[in-house]
């Protein structure tokens, strides 16, 4: 009655460099963690769970996972840590770990942007600048030739559109600017850095498959007959998704993106990579949660369907291979994450959709941006202090459901059958 299996779909987990890697390494974020009030808990990204010290350890974990895929980043701020300058041993250390993923059988799918910058990057304009592109593209080059031996899955940019928003129209993140014309200056030129940086991947790697990972929420209007929540709704997915997938799809911009010289329609992705979390409930250009929804330790709606209704329109607008390349929650005591797991895989199972892979974010706990070490989103529990790793629950159940492809009635009795979500009290 619960069981089902994922015949198509098959499964990875996710992580991003900053967030994992621990160090010094000079990026956007590590300046921004070092003044005070930015980061909830003060924390900074140069704890984290030091994987650059630990990858062997980490990837026993993933083979405890059973899982056939890694969605890793890397941090371009130590393999080039000055404009044109690449450092040998940071390209050899992701060497090192791409090869021994290679020897235990887990496909890498490599990140080259995740919202970090070098500083030197940042401090030049990043993508606000129309140079930025010419600046990732050398990177992007030196990439693929240093790895795609090792590698032949890539995802430009993460998130386009929560970087460009956060960073430069709510000013939350580095490097805090508030401006509409400057939020529409970001997202052309994001998108064009991953038009031309697809180009040049196909270029050097004609078997490559290279796309983006778009954060993607559903939009509902708070009353769903009133005319004002229902356009507010439409204009927030037309702003937030529709038109920034458009653009870096097909490469056609429209209002109030301007179409880039240089830059042709044309088909650039050859897979979409979906980020989903949440839904969103809208009455103006904010973004709300509903009354007595389920709800994660961050306050996010949790609404399963929402991934299929998300890849259903991105799929009926531009047809092509489904990766979700993030999907997961913040919980700490791991009461309810395997029920998430569920029901989200669940929708997978039984959806029509080519969604080929599932990504669970996260492998372990992580430095989670402005949450700091505060939100746990880990299939793996990290000691912050000790850097002890405990295999949670839900990892083991993640676990067995890779191994099985799928999940028995018996599987569900055992880990999710008990499990509850905490429902949202106060509707925004
Ligand atoms: C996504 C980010 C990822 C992580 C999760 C929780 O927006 O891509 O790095 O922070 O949210």
């Amino acid at each position: 009655m619960h069981a089902f299996s994922l015949k198509n779909c098959e499964l990875g987990v996710a992580t991003a460099a900053t967030q994992i890697e621990g160090g010094q390494a000079r990026t956007n974020w590590h300046r921004w963690a070092e003044q005070p009030g930015h980061i909830k808990d003060g924390s900074s990204p140069a704890r984290a769970c030091d994987h650059w010290n630990r990858v062997p350890q980490d990837i026993e974990l993933l083979k405890a996972l059973n899982v056939q895929h890694y969605r890793l980043g890397l941090e371009w701020a130590r393999i080039e840590p000055g404009p044109g300058e690449f450092d040998a041993t940071a390209i050899d250390h992701y060497r090192d770990e791409l090869g021994r993923l290679r020897d235990a059988g887990i496909k890498p799918l490599v990140t080259l942007h995740h919202f970090n910058n070098p500083t030197w990057f940042e401090d030049a304009g990043a993508f606000l600048n129309p140079d930025g592109t010419d600046a990732f593209q050398r990177y992007t080059q030196r990439v693929i030739s240093a790895l795609g031996d090792l590698a032949d899955e890539w995802i430009t940019i993460n998130e386009p559109n929560i970087y460009a928003t956060h960073a430069y129209y709510f000013g939350v993140w580095p490097p805090g600017i508030r401006s509409l014309k400057t939020l529409t200056r970001v997202y052309t030129n994001l998108a064009a850095a991953h038009i031309d940086a697809y180009r040049l991947i196909h270029e050097l790697q004609p078997d490559a498959r290279v796309g983006v990972a778009q954060h993607l929420r559903v939009f509902r209007p708070r009353i769903a007959w009133h005319p004002g929540h229902w356009a507010s709704a439409q204009t927030m997915e037309w702003l937030f998704q529709r038109m920034i997938t458009k653009a870096m799809c097909k490469g056609r911009f429209l209002a109030p993106l301007s179409q880039p010289p240089g830059i042709r329609p044309g088909h650039y992705y050859d897979f979409h990579g979906i980020n989903y979390y949440s839904r969103s409930t809208v009455s103006r250009l904010d973004d709300g949660v509903g009354a007595d929804v389920p709800i994660n330790e961050l306050g996010w709606e949790i609404y399963p369907q929402g991934l299929i209704e998300v890849a259903r329109w991105l799929h009926e607008a531009h047809p092509g291979p489904l990766y979700v390349t993030e999907n997961g929650t913040a919980n700490s005591d791991d009461g309810f994450r395997s029920r998430f797991i569920y029901e989200h895989l669940s929708e997978i199972a039984n959806s029509d959709l080519p969604i080929e892979r599932y990504y669970h974010w996260s492998f372990m706990d992580n430095w989670e941006w402005l949450e700091g070490e505060s939100a746990r989103f880990g299939l793996i529990r990290v000691d912050y202090e000790t850097q002890e790793r405990t295999m949670r629950e839900s990892g083991r159940f993640f676990s067995e459901i890779a191994a099985a492809r799928g999940v028995t009635d018996e599987m569900y009795q055992r880990h999710v059958s008990h499990q509850i979500y905490s429902r949202n009290t106060t509707p925004h």
